[in-house]
Order: structure tokens, then C-alpha cells, then sequence
């Protein structure tokens, strides 16, 4: 659905994400995608750089557009959403990434019956690779969902939850290529320790965390059946893995997914709250 108009208003790291990852997926053309920053600078900057309209209006941008991409931060969020309210009606649809923010609150300061879908994309969309969770509002129907569904699975995996799953989804996968990238960074630090170049180490660890990836997702086995594969007897993996183990390295990263959906929710009632 190409000829949907798409404005995706906060263009920075998730934003310019989407609309690099939708340009790059064929899923939006540069004539049917615009987006907005506040500093005029920036718009020329990055208007040149993605090719498409970038201006500092808010209300301008949601009036030509069919799609309305909220990719503010949280606290941003309600002055956006009052900004453009009246521009907002029943044909267009309210797209919010805002981590936290709850779309009873976004409904109500858009009013109408706008229909209004919450997601929660990570940044690996730019590399069509991304994970995103969505939960509908009461205003958004079949049609919208199927929309939705097609224009973010051109950029990843896309996952329907119940809206109380959002802080869980963001803890997870929304702030997920987080721990990746520090799990590639601390690999390659070890291949250096072990006497690898800098350049062999990124890669090693970045093609080692690919294809893990890639058999995790098509093998249709457990990770731990995966882990078992690895694990020879008296061999080295069992070794690294009695380390790990005695470290806590699974704990660690449940703690990390609990404290970011705890902060997620934190954020969201904190931001709602004042607005
Ligand atoms: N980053 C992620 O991986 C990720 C993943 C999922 C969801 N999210 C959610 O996406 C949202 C944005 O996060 P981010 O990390 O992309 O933050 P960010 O890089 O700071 O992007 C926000 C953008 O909004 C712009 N902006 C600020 N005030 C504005 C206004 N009144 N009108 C239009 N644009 C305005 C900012 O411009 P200036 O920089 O010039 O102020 C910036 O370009 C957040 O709600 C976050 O919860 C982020």
C-alpha cells in the first residue's frame, strides 16, 4: 500500500530508522513519506540526505498525510499530539513508537475516534531486520491492522501483545539491539584479549552472533538443544559455559529485561502524569 502518505513526525534515531528501512524495503516511495525535526537546519540536512520532504511543521506534515508516525520521546509526545489533534480525523491513522505511552491517553488527546495503533519497533528496522510489538486501539479496525502489519513487516518480524505487553516488549526487543551490541563489543574485546586483531575479532564475533541468530530463528529447535550441539564432551564450550554459569550470564540479562520494562512503565506514568 504504497500510496498511503506517511509522515513520521521526530525524525531521529528510530525515525530516520523507518524511513530508511521503508525506503529501503520498496514499502514507501520518496513521493508518499515526509518527515519533521524541530531545527530548520536539520530538515535541509536531512531532507538531502533521505530525499524526501523533511520540514519543521508538525500540523503541516500530519494534514497531508494519511499515517501519522509519532517518533517523539515520551516526554515530547503530548505537545505533539496536541499540536496536530486537530488535523487528526477518523480516515487517518495515529502510529505512536513512544515507549510507555499508553493509548487511552493518545485517544484522548487526539479525540474524534482517531484510530490509533502503539508499537514498539527497535533499530535494527534501518537493516529490515527489526522486532516490533503493536497493540490496537479501540478506534483501529481490520483494515488498519493489516496495514500496519504489511508496511512494518517490510522492515522485521512484527508481533501483536496485549497493550499491558508494551513495557515487556520494549525490556525485550525494544531496547534489545542494546545488549546485542554490547554482547558483539564484549566478543570482540575477548578475541583481541586473545591475540586477534581488532578487525578479525569484529568480525568473528558480529558473523558468530548472525548465524546464531539465523539458526535460532529457522532450525526449529530449543537454544538449548542449539547450546547441547556445541557442548562436547571435556571440550572447550563446556568449559566457557561452567564460567558463564558461575556468573550468572542468563541471570544478568533477565535482570537487565526486567529493570527496562520496569523503567519503560516508570517513564510512560511519569511523562502521562505531567502532561
Ligand atoms: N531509539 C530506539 O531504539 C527506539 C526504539 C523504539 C521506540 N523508540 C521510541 O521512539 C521515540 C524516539 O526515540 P529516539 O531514540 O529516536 O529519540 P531521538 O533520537 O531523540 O528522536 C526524537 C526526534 O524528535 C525530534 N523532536 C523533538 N521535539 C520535536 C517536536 N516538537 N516536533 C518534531 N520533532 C521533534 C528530535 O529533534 P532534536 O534532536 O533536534 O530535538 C529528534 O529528531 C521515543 O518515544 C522512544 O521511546 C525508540
Amino acid at each position: 500500500m504504497t500510496s498511503k502518505r506517511i509522515a513520521i513526525l521526530g525524525a531521529g534515531h528510530i525515525g530516520q530508522a523507518l524511513a530508511r528501512g521503508f525506503l529501503a524495503a520498496g514499502r514507501s516511495d520518496r513521493e508518499h513519506l515526509m518527515a519533521t525535526v524541530p531545527s530548520p537546519d536539520k530538515a535541509k540536512e536531512l531532507g538531502e540526505e533521505l530525499g524526501i520532504p523533511v520540514i519543521t511543521s508538525n500540523p503541516d506534515a500530519a494534514t497531508q498525510a494519511d499515517v501519522v508516525i509519532f517518533s517523539v520521546k515520551p516526554q515530547v509526545l503530548p505537545v505533539v499530539l496536541r499540536e496536530v489533534a486537530h488535523t487528526m480525523t477518523r480516515e487517518k491513522l495515529a502510529v505512536s513508537v513512544a515507549a510507555g505511552i499508553h493509548i487511552g491517553f493518545i485517544e484522548e488527546i487526539l479525540d474524534g475516534e482517531v484510530p490509533v495503533v502503539r508499537l514498539m519497533p527497535n533499530v535494527a528496522v534501518v537493516a529490515q531486520q527489526g522486532a516490533t510489538g503493536m497493540a490496537l486501539g479501540r478506534y483501529a479496525d481490520e483494515e488498519h491492522v493489516t496495514y500496519v502489519k504489511e508496511l512494518f513487516s517490510s522492515v522485521g518480524l512484527v508481533m501483536e501483545v496485549e497493550e499491558d505487553l508494551m513495557d515487556a516488549v520494549t525490556g525485550l526487543s525494544g531496547t534489545g539491539p542494546m545488549y546485542i551490541f554490547q554482547l558483539i563489543e564484549g566478543l570482540a574485546d575477548a578475541g583481541v584479549k586473545v591475540g586477534l586483531s581488532r578487525d578479525q575479532a569484529y568480525a568473528l564475533a558480529v558473523q558468530t552472533t548472525l548465524g546464531s541468530a539465523i539458526m535460532a530463528r529457522d532450525y526449529g529447535r530449543h537454544p538449548g538443544h542449539l547450546k547441547d550441539l556445541v557442548t562436547s564432551p571435556a571440550g572447550t564450550a563446556i568449559a566457557a559455559l561452567h564460567l558463564m554459569e558461575r556468573s550468572g550470564f542468563r541471570a544478568i540479562l533477565m535482570d537487565a529485561v526486567e529493570e527496562a520494562t520496569r523503567r519503560s512503565g516508570e517513564l510512560g506514568r511519569l511523562h502521562m502524569k505531567k502532561a
